[in-house]
């Protein structure tokens, strides 16, 4: 199981400081929210660039704003690892998946709790990952939605059934008391905000949920 620490749940007016107390993690995750998309207005692609100057941590880039395709090629010059866009909020999905992968960064698709499955059938061909929403996204601390759990199921479902290789993620919610299940369904990767940010000791906070991820499987 992968670990990215979302830094919304740390102090974002030192973000190069929060991230040196990430020691283990994959990545960092990173949500940009456009105070439209979702209620609530976070960081951009110049704050992520000086972030990026300052840790070698590989970033993960959750953009929850509409019509990512705007500002696309910002974020994706920041050279992330991973960038995930929202089913909801994306005109031409076919055509903004393609310039994620043609900049050599991993395309995902984050869906929120309310979205089906179904609806990315046609796009998983060119998906290397889907983030699973377990909370409504625009803010930290708040608690899992566990019914996710099911629908990541049927995604397996579908994805075997396709014959198709696709990484699955969750964000929102994440903790120790519910990491065990999250595992169990087949995710490969979680966010986790508050759970790590709020622990005395962030690096430890991550091996500790590391290790119950490791015991479920
Ligand atoms: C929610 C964000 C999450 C959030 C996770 O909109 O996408 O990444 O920061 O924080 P916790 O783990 O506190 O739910
Ligand atoms: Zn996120």
């Amino acid at each position: 199981m992968r670990i990215a620490p979302s830094l919304l749940a740390g102090d974002l007016s030192c973000m190069s400081r929060e991230a040196e107390r990430c020691q283990g993690a994959d990545f960092l995750h990173l949500d940009v929210m456009d105070g439209h998309f979702v209620p609530n207005l976070t960081f951009g692609a110049p704050v992520i660039a000086n972030l990026a100057n300052n840790t070698d941590v590989p970033l993960d880039i959750h953009l929850m704003v509409w019509r990512p395709e705007v500002l696309l090629d910002d974020y994706l010059a920041v050279r992330p690892a991973r960038l995930a866009v929202h089913w909801e909020a994306v005109g031409h999905m076919d055509r903004v998946l393609g310039r994620i992968r043609d900049a050599g960064v991993e395309a995902g698709i984050a869906i929120n709790p309310a979205t089906a499955i179904e609806a990315l059938t046609d796009s998983l061909q060119q998906t290397d990952f889907v983030l699973f929403m377990t909370v409504n996204p625009g803010f930290a601390g708040q608690a899992f939605i566990p019914h996710v759990l099911a629908k990541i199921q049927r995604f397996k479902t579908m994805l075997a059934q396709a014959s198709l290789s696709v990484g699955i993620g969750v964000d929102g919610g994440v903790g120790p008391e519910n990491i065990h299940k999250i595992s169990a369904s087949g995710a490969d990767l979680v966010v986790a905000g508050s759970s790590v940010f709020k622990a005395a000791k962030p690096a430890e906070a991550i091996l500790h949920l590391r290790r119950l991820a490791e015991g479920a499987q």
